[in-house]
């Protein structure tokens, strides 16, 4: 089995999350949104534009060579500028991608464990996201203590509270 490690994420990431960001839009099997069209969408856009703010935190999983495979972070949105699982202002959004090869070797759940930390870390008291779905990614996500608060539009919206 491949064997990855845990950095935080850093201002040079921003490529890489938005990749990460392809990938999860890309999450259906077979789907292929190319990369501009899913940048081109201002909600996609904004989980990563101006990256790397104040208050943003990552996690990145890297290969033996210190190669991307994967990250998961979170960032705050306004009532505005609000993302998919937009639940109140001060409630960080996470999101999360790896690169396909490197898939159900346990580096999602790595990623989410790691981002709860580092958010706890940061005094934050819950961890918002949004999953469509159909995308397994919910079932990983229940398992990481995250909870359905709202349904709109074929999307949950999941809040983790971090005790
Ligand atoms: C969702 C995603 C981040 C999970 O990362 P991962 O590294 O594949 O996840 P893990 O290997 O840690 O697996 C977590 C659990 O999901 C299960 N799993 C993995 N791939 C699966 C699949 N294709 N179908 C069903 N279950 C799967 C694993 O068996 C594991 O469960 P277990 O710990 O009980 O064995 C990753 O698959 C991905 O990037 N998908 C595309 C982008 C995406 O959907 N992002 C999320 C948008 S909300």
């Amino acid at each position: 089995m491949s064997t990855f490690t845990l950095r935080p994420a850093a201002p040079s990431d921003g490529a890489f999350l938005a990749d990460m960001v392809v990938e999860a839009a890309n999450w259906r099997q077979g789907a292929t949104r190319p990369r501009p069209d899913v940048l081109a969408d201002p909600v996609s856009r904004g989980y990563i534009a101006g990256w790397q703010r104040p208050a943003d935190r990552g996690v990145v999983a890297v290969d033996d060579g210190g190669r991307p495979v994967g990250a998961a972070w979170y960032r705050l949105f306004s009532v505005e500028q609000r993302a998919h699982g937009f639940v109140a202002t001060g409630v960080p959004e996470l999101i999360i991608g790896v690169r396909p090869l490197w898939r159900a070797q346990g580096v999602g759940r790595s990623l989410l464990q790691g981002l709860a930390d580092a958010a706890r870390s940061a005094g934050f008291a819950r961890l918002t996201l949004s999953v469509e779905h159909g995308n397994f990614a919910g079932v990983l996500y229940r398992s990481e203590g995250f909870a359905v608060v709202e349904t709109v539009g074929g999307r949950d919206t999941m809040v983790r509270t971090l005790a």
